[in-house]
Parts: structure tokens; sequence; C-alpha cells
């Protein structure tokens, strides 16, 4: 019988274990997770792959500052990670590591087929690099000399390199996309691929680099690594097997049904990756599919906010499937969305606490009361029952023309219209004035139990979504999971056995007071979370995210922000991250330190503007006094990085105000 099952491949992006995990990460998962129960239900043979992304200079980088060799470093993390997906309930089939052994192997394979082939060939690059984004830029994709994507200077690199003949692969691709509309969802991205990047004329790929060590060697030629996104990609069929001596794994599941990718991956998903498949004369994944991020209120997620956006927190305080529904039911999947703790509490309150928790208690009360607590008996259905009913049984085929399409928060929607539906239900039948007379008594049983057998429909579709709370719904309601939460069964209304015994339970989820919950976390005492590697952690600076605490003009005014202008800048031998940067501030010079070596090379700030914070008290650092600070942007865990300067060109000295 197995094999005759449909199959059902789908994956999640790698996660870079260069941070924590925020809860815009937990979302792409979750939503996967989602898809992977739902189509299980069905009956699908499904295969559910999620991992992490090992290699690159930004790995290699972050361990050396914390002083951990980069495998002890990522072993870490990693580790972090597992442990957030089964908090979560994350119901992955495998994990794939890029540093796994059958991973590493399978790549270097790839790697010297395609080169065997001639669509590999060894060229000297010139090219712009982002290291944050691990992308190369041409120069005419840059903006203002900055990586189109993430704003952070580019740097020129030259050097020996293996590239990848996407060119030749090209009309083909735009052939595949034109005829498949499926391909690449939403719609709108397909566009975007074909008119930013297919139809002007595809470069060339540099698929290796000499200057990082921390990535896969090239088999033939080890003086060089294979470029990540090589490496990255092959995740998805290395774990199964691909090119290995056991790859039945790979012929079962491959090609992918759904490959989910946040949109600023969508690129590498629908070029490069459909690429190398038709390279290794593989089979196209059937859908990608580029989901918006999840935002703040103010901004990008950031670790000085961690204390709001930690999966791990937050799973804590309301637990995992309140997290889940928020997740899976704020934002149109697709689109970008807003989080903050009034928007999580709000759905909690309402969707959870009010809608389904109360249907689920007042059903099971008003059985233990009228009935003692045994599922009554039930006359033929009323008119005002049977708009109810054929609710319930229309219910799974719209749920499963949602899911199929990836409306995921549409099926939850639809879903809340039968709880909705019964609440209604009760007001309307108000089983309370049926439990006055013995002449209704046999109504009031044919209420209920349409309550109850509603409540296990919805318990029933609900096991994707919320796996923790439908047994819960079950247990309340006494039945035993088996043919009765059955998803494939539930087009007929009425399976629910006269007679057995409802268990009053706890709340499924409690109510949160809104003001005292907003209050507490915007307390001093409710600590960001940092990033705590084993090693000394960097000395955080950041301050935990506050309800506005309003400042006083004067108190502004005490800072001098001046424009100032980089003369000249070099590396501070004693350090690793420090640049000194001499500055010219109107009439005067002046020696500022700034932690951004990282980010910048010298030559990148050499006539540059940057904004000072002018009067900070000056201090020694490496034996070397700074009089000020370089205001700079960044986001979690400082992957992105961009110095402060102005739109107009305008003298130093300047103040900022
Ligand atoms: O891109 N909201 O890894 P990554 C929604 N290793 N999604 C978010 C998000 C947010 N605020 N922040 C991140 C990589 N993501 C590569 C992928 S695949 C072969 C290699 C999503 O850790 C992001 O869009 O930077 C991406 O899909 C995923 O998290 C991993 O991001
Ligand atoms: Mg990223």
């Amino acid at each position: 019988m197995e094999n005759n099952k449909q199959k059902f491949y789908i994956t999640t992006p790698l996660y870079y274990p260069s941070d924590k995990l925020h809860i815009g990460h937990a979302y792409t998962t979750v939503a996967a997770d989602a898809v992977a129960r739902y189509k299980r239900l069905m009956g699908y043979d499904v295969y559910f792959l999620t991992g992490s992304d090992e290699h690159g200079q930004k790995i290699e980088r972050k361990a050396k500052d914390k002083g951990l060799t980069p495998k002890q470093y990522v072993d870490y993390i990693v580790g972090t990670f597992q442990d957030l997906w089964k908090m979560l309930n994350i119901s992955n089939d495998g994990f794939v590591r890029t540093t796994d052994d059958y991973h590493v192997k399978c790549v270097q394979k790839i790697f010297k087929r395609l080169y065997e082939q001639g669509d590999i060939y060894k060229a000297s690059y010139k090219g712009h690099y982002c290291t944050p984004c691990e992308s190369f830029w041409l120069e005419r994709q840059l903006k203002d000399g900055c990586c189109p994507d993430c704003g952070t200077p580019t740097e020129l690199v030259e050097e020996e390199s293996y590239f990848f003949r996407l060119s030749k692969y090209a009309p083909r691709l735009i052939e595949h996309i034109k005829t498949h509309p499926d391909f690449i969802q939403p719609a709108s991205r397909a566009n975007e691929m074909l008119n930013n990047f297919l139809l002007p004329g595809l470069e060339d790929l540099c698929v290796s680099r000499t200057t990082c060590k921390w990535g896969i060697p090239v088999e033939f030629d080890d003086r060089h690594v294979v470029y990540v996104w090589l490496d990255a990609l092959s995740n998805y069929i290395s774990k199964l097997g691909y090119l290995s001596d056991d790859d039945s794994l790979f012929k079962k599941y491959w090609p992918a049904s759904v490959q989910l990718v946040g949109k600023e991956i969508v690129r590498f998903h629908t070029i490069i990756w459909p690429i190398m498949l038709m390279a290794l004369d593989l089979p196209l994944p059937e859908k990608v599919f580029g989901h918006g991020w999840l935002v703040l209120d103010g901004g990008k997620m950031s670790k000085s906010k961690g204390n709001v956006v930690d999966p791990v927190k937050l799973i804590e305080r309301y637990g995992v499937d309140a997290i889940r529904y928020f997740l899976l039911r704020e934002v149109p999947f697709g689109s970008d969305g807003v989080f903050s703790n009034e928007a999580l509490i709000t759905r909690i309150n309402s969707d959870l606490v009010n809608d389904l928790g109360n249907l689920l208690s007042r059903t099971v009360s008003m059985i233990e009361k009228y009935f003692g607590g045994t599922i009554p008996a039930h006359d033929a259905p009323a008119d005002e029952d049977n708009a109810l009913i054929e609710l319930a049984e229309s219910l799974p085929a719209r749920i499963d023309e949602h899911m199929n399409a990836l409306r995921i928060p549409e099926a939850l929607q639809e879903i809340w219209k039968l709880v909705g539906a019964c609440n209604k239900y009760i007001d309307v039948t108000a089983p309370w004035i049926l439990a006055k007379s013995d002449e209704s008594k046999p109504r009031l049983g044919t209420v209920l139990y349409n309550l109850a057998e509603s409540l296990r429909i919805i318990g029933a579709l609900l096991q994707p979504y919320l796996p923790a709370t439908s047994p819960e719904i079950f247990r309340q309601l006494g039945i035993a999971e088996g043919e009765l939460t059955d998803v494939a069964k539930l087009d007929t209304f009425g399976r629910l056995p006269v007679g057995g015994s409802v268990h009053k339970g706890a709340n499924l989820f409690n109510r949160i007071d809104m003001k005292k919950e907003l209050e507490e976390l915007d307390a001093p005492s409710a600590k960001p979370q940092t990033d705590a590697a084993p090693a000394p952690a960097k000395q955080q600076s950041e301050k935990p995210d506050e309800a506005p605490q309003y400042i006083e003009y004067e108190d502004f005014a005490k800072l001098d922000l001046r424009l100032a202008k980089v003369l000249a800048c070099e590396p501070v031998k004693k350090s690793d991250h420090l640049l000194k940067l001499t500055l010219e501030v109107g009439s005067s010079t002046r020696t500022v330190l700034s932690g951004i070596r990282d980010w910048y090379s010298p030559d990148d700030l050499v006539g540059k503007t940057v904004v000072l914070v002018a009067n900070l008290k000056p201090r020694k650092m490496c034996g070397i006094v700074s009089e000020g600070m370089v205001l700079c942007a960044s986001d979690e865990g400082d992957v992105h990085l961009s110095a402060l300067t102005t739109m107009a060109e305008m003298a130093s000295g300047l103040k900022v105000r």
C-alpha cells in the first residue's frame, strides 16, 4: 500500500547559524510544518526537510570573534535551532547540516560532474562581493556602490575562480517559467525574476572562493572551496542520498512538491537552483513559494529586541499553539506582516480564548450539567441546525483548496467560521432556556450533540496547525484518536457516538490582561536575550525594547552630532575589529576608533562623510585614544551594517540636529 500513496516533499531554507533565531525565522518553519502535517493527515507520504547552512565567511568570522573553531561554534548554535524546532512541535522528517559528511561528498560530486561536463570552468574573476549576502554583483547592479539587496558597501575582489555557465541554461529556464505558472509563486515574484534578472541576460556565476577556508573543498583543486549557494542549495537532494550508495529516498521523493523560501532568496531558488538541476539532468521542483517577512512595528527584528521576539521566550510565556496560531493566521502568506506583542495578545484573547476556548468549555459544561456528562441522543435536525451542519460538512473541501494553494490563514479563517457559527448557535438556541422544561429536553440534547459534533470536526481540522490543542479537545469530548479524528473522514456530520462521556478540563487558552502584560514586558527586568554562545560573549550595550521613554529636547541637545569627513583610515594592529579613522571636523581633525572592520575596508571609507558623536567622552582602546563615535545602522546580530551619511554632499563640521 505504502507505494501507492502520493508523495509530497516539502522543504524550508537552511538557516544560517550566524545568529540566534527570532520569531521571523520560526515563521517559515511553522508554515512548512502546518502544510506537512496537513498532507500527512490527507494520506500523503510526506518528507519534510529543514536544516542549517553552516559554511562561509560570515560564520568563520563569528566563530573567530568568540574564540571558537567554526565547527564548535556551529555545533552549539545548531543545537539551539534543534531545541527550538522541538519546542515548536516541528514534525520534520530530516534535518540536514551542510557540514554533514554525506552532504560534503554530494556537493563535491556535483561540482566535479559539472566541471567534467564543461558547465563549470576556471577563469579570473573581478566583481563586487557583498559579505553579508554572500553574493556577487556586477557594476551595473550596484546601487551607489552598495549591494542592491542589503545596502552594504561591496568589496571589489579579483581572484581565480570557478564559474558556472548559468547563461547556457537561461533560455530553457525562461521557457520553463513561462510555461509553468505554478513554478514560482506568488506570480509577482516570477515576473520580478524574469524582468530583473533573466531577460536582461544572466552572467555566469562564480562558484568557488580561495579567500575563505571554511567551506567544502573542491575535490580536484583544494585551494578552492565551493561558494556557499552551490553548497547550500544541494542540501535538498543530498539529504535524500543523491549520488550516494543509497539513493532510495531521492528516487522516491524528488522532485520537491513545495519549496518555501523568504522573498530575499527567491532569486537563488528560482535561477541558480533550477539551472543546477537542469545541468544535472534532474526535474525541477513543482513549486517555489516566496513568502514575505515578519517585521516589528518599528522596523526589522533585532537582537536588542530579544525579549519580545525570542521564540523560546514567547513559547514559554504564551504556549506553543498560541505562537503557531499567530504565525499562521496573522499574515497573508506571501506578504510582509507585522509582529507586535499587542497583535499577538489580541489574537490569543479573541480567537483562542473567546472563540475556541469558550466554545469548548461551554459545550462540555452544559453536557455535564444537563446530561451528567453523557453525549445526548439527538432528533432530526431543525432548520436552525441545517445551516450549521452544512457549514461543517463543506469545510474540509474548502480547507483543502486553500491548503493546496498555500493560503494557510484562509484555511484557519474557514475553521473559525464554524467556531463562530457554533457560538452564535448557542446564543440563538439558548440551551439554558431549553433546560428549564422537560418538554424541551430532547431539543436540548440535539443542540448539545450538534455542538459536540462540530467541535469534533473543528478539533480534527485543527491538528496540522495546533497539534498540542487538538488532542485536548478530543480528550474533553471523550473521543479516542483514530477513525473519529481522521480528517479524510469528516464529510458526514453525525459520526460522534451518542453515550460517550465528556470530561471538563482546564481552559484551552488563558486570557491575558493586555495592559498588565504590556507593562510587564516593558519593565526593565524583562532583560533582552543575548546571544549566549559558550565563549565569553561580547558585552551587550543594547537596551531592551521599552515603551517610548520620552526625553526632553534639552536632553537631545546635549548630543553634539557633527558631520565628519574620513581623511585617512587604517586597521588597528592589535585588534580584529577596529579601524582607526582620521576625521576632518570643520577646521580640526581628530582620531576615532570604530569596530566596523568586518563591514568596511579602509578604502571604502576614505573620502566619505560620516556622522560623529563629537562630545562623547574620549576613551582609550588598544593604546589609542578615540575621540568620539561614528554612527551606524545595523540589524540582528549586525549582519547588515551601514555607516550613516548625508543625502547631499555637505561640509564637515556641520551640526546634525
Ligand atoms: O538565507 N520574517 O538563511 P537565513 C520571515 N542560509 N522570514 C524570515 C525573517 C523574518 N523576519 N528573517 C529571516 C539563508 N527569515 C540561507 C538559505 S537555502 C539553501 C539557504 C527567513 O538564516 C528568510 O527569509 O538568512 C529565509 O527564508 C530563512 O529565514 C533563512 O534565512
Ligand atoms: Mg538572510
